[in-house]
């Protein structure tokens, strides 16, 4: 308390508190998503009391306590809403408080939804990620030289551990599709068609489970679209109408075409990484007159609008990414170095998608 006032040190206090405690935030949501709430509400058709969700999940009795407790902060966050069913009866039963979907938690239906962001919570708060997570320090300490934090906590990168682990590689490729199909569905709608329309052929680079290319083979059947991933993602994917899969390593080869998509690919490599991967795409696509282009989506660190809610988000990304691989998230300038140096002519960012920007670059 030296030289302090009791305000100044509570508030360091809070802020100290706030942020220790953030983790909390992310468990109880996945928890919810875990137990199937939300599906639960949205399957009954209208708001539900505890009993009736405790009922619906198959969940003991006893439990009714500890699960209104999780949805007390869950709707305290923003993720339900909570009302009274009979708005009459002022007795203080807690089983007149029903609870209902917010915006936020439509988007994590998960039953056959293909808007649903689920599968990328389960997996971003999930057990490996977060003991690769509990490795940054030592890690950074250096006692022990590897890759990544994914590395010191695991014994592997995260690419080779999903090719040895078909429920950590299933929930990985389920993940990103998840997030995928929401965001591709939004450009395709507003920038489909300065983006994708003339092309004749696209490739989706790193474009695990497809979400992307088909999102824009169903906008767009006139353009030949396939996905390169490596063998082990490839290899369990189901068909999709109208989108070729080939597995391949794309620092080896890149299949020609008249564009090539990465969409969250280059912020998991190192700047030379990166530039290596954009020689390959470079020799997949022709001269810029005759359409060749490379569509890059990723973060740019402080473009476009920045407000409260989206602030945090690329530098909470950027530890992610650098806990799970070698990359970063990256500023304009840092950009524009990795396409020169990748021989690339120009570039221009086409929109900005609040964290992610779609960038055109041109050879
Ligand atoms: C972060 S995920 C992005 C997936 C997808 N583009 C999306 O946005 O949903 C990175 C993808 O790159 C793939 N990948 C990693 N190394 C690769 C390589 N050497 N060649 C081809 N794909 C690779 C991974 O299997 C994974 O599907």
């Amino acid at each position: 308390m030296e030289g302090r006032s009791a305000a100044e040190f509570m508030q360091a206090r809070t802020h100290i508190w706030n942020h220790m405690l953030r983790y909390v935030d992310s468990s109880s949501l996945k928890c919810a998503v875990e137990l199937g709430v939300p599906d639960a509400i949205h399957s009954h058709g209208g708001p539900m009391t505890i009993s009736e969700l405790v009922q619906a999940l198959s969940i003991p009795a006893s439990r009714a306590p500890f699960l209104r407790r999780i949805m007390r902060l869950l709707v305290d966050s923003g993720f339900f809403s909570i009302l009274k069913r009979n708005e009459d009866d002022d007795d203080d039963d807690d089983d007149d408080d029903v609870y209902d979907l917010t915006s936020s938690s439509k988007l994590l239906i998960n039953n056959g939804s293909s808007e649903s962001l689920a599968p990328l919570v389960l997996f971003i708060s999930g057990l490996e990620i977060e003991m690769a997570g509990q490795s940054i320090g030592a890690w950074i300490k250096g006692g022990e030289v590897t890759e990544t934090p994914f590395h010191l906590a695991h014994g592997k990168g995260v690419f080779e551990y999903a090719e040895e682990r078909p429920e950590f590689n299933a929930a990985f490729n389920d993940a990103m599709a998840s997030d995928s199909r929401v965001l591709m569905r939004a450009v395709v709608k507003d920038w489909g068609q300065v983006l994708f329309g003339g092309l004749r052929s696209l490739v989706d680079v790193g474009g695990g489970s497809g979400g992307a290319a088909a999102a824009i083979a169903e906008a767009f059947p006139e353009v030949k679209c396939s996905v390169l991933d490596l063998p082990h993602v490839v290899a369990v994917q189901p068909e999709i109408d109208l989108v070729e899969f080939v597995k391949g390593d794309m620092f080896v080869h890149v299949p020609h075409a008249d564009a090539v998509l990465l969409k969250w690919i280059l912020h998991g490599w190192n700047h030379e990484e990166c530039i290596k991967i954009l020689r390959m795409c470079k020799n997949a696509i022709p001269k810029k007159e005759n359409g060749g282009k490379v569509i890059i989506i990723d973060a740019v660190l402080g473009h476009g609008v920045e407000n409260h809610d989206t602030m945090g988000i690329p530098y909470f990304l950027d530890i992610i990414i650098m806990t799970v691989s070698t990359g970063k998230e990256r500023d304009e300038k840092e950009w524009n170095a990795i396409f020169l140096q990748a021989g690339f002519q120009s570039y221009k960012i086409i929109c900005d998608l609040g964290v992610y920007c779609v960038i055109e670059i041109y050879p």
